[in-house]
């Protein structure tokens, strides 16, 4: 099997000046990944490389930088799911955890469980000694100056886009998708979006393939857009990628035109890569072939 990294920076309006960011960021995630199959390792830790660099780069709403809610607390998501046996984990309202795609992965591979939340799952980092914790891991002066100016009321929208992920394809064709978020500028304290919640913001399976969404969390929620993209593109994989740029478009605009966006590999290594937004950064590395990037919609 030729080793394949597909990544989402997330979908939305991303200012001008972060597209450099952006574009730099997923293009250095897919390259990690890609040297992380090459050296080896299996589809869970190139994806989990992958969203680790995204998390440390504040050009995206991840770990270091994420977004504020509406008390400026920093409140993190991520979920994480394997196609070889369908297993999942994923934590939610995690408070100031620069790194929580680990923190997901050790909830996959270490629990019983699939999702964890708040102050449980903060506690079993800590038993672990998982993760970086503390404001300073992930406030940044660009993520307070935007909360500062959507709490005053003169631009509700952050002006990156929503939410990384990765999925890779390993040597033995088995697949990971992989995703963590900050969720939506000024939340509610305790909203969870779709970036931990299995078959709406990821999914992996051996006969399917592998997704993971960005956008309006609550948009994704409602349709259950992971799973549901991979049933699609399964039924008819000659026309993948009209039908689920034509779901994301019906789905957008049963939701007030929010933006939504997908990343989706299926087995045989055919990819899908569709937003319904002004951009959604993106780059897949293809076994030996060059990293290829892009922003805008086609
Ligand atoms: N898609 C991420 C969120 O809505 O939280």
């Amino acid at each position: 099997m030729q080793p394949i990294v597909l990544i989402h920076g997330g979908a939305g309006t991303i200012a001008e000046e972060l597209h450099e960011a952006a574009l730099a960021g997923v293009s250095a995630a897919a390259e990690i990944g890609r040297r992380a199959l090459q050296s080896g390792a299996d589809a869970v830790t190139a994806a989990v490389a992958a969203v680790r660099s995204m998390e440390d780069e504040p050009a995206f709403n991840a770990g270091r930088g994420a977004c504020m809610n509406a008390d400026g607390d920093i409140e993190v998501d991520a979920g994480i799911m394997r196609s070889w046996d369908r297993r999942s984990g994923a934590v939610g309202g995690v408070r100031e955890l620069r790194d929580p795609i680990l923190l997901a992965r050790l909830v996959m591979e270490q629990t019983p469980h699939c999702l964890l939340v708040g102050q449980g799952a903060e506690a079993l980092a800590r038993r672990h000694q998982l993760g970086h914790f503390g404001r300073a891991e992930v406030e940044t002066t660009k993520a307070r100056e935007r909360w500062l100016v959507a709490r005053s009321g003169q631009g509700a929208r952050d002006n990156r886009a929503d939410t990384v992920g990765a999925i890779a394809l390993d040597h033995r064709g088995h697949l990971c998708a992989a995703g963590s978020t900050g969720g939506v500028l000024l939340k509610i304290p305790g909203r969870v979006g779709d970036t931990p919640i299995v078959g709406a913001g990821f999914y992996a399976d051996p006969d399917l393939g592998a997704c993971c969404c960005t956008g309006v969390g609550e948009a994704i929620l409602t349709h259950m857009l992971a799973y549901r993209a991979l049933t699609l593109a399964a039924a008819a994989p000659e026309a993948a990628s009209a039908r689920l740029r034509a779901l994301c478009a019906e789905i957008s605009a049963a939701h007030a035109g929010a933006a939504i966006g997908l990343i989706l590999l299926r087995p045989d290594g055919q990819r899908v890569l569709v937003h319904q937004s002004d951009h959604m950064s993106w780059a897949v590395a293809d076994g030996e072939q060059p990293v290829i990037a892009g922003l805008r919609r086609e």
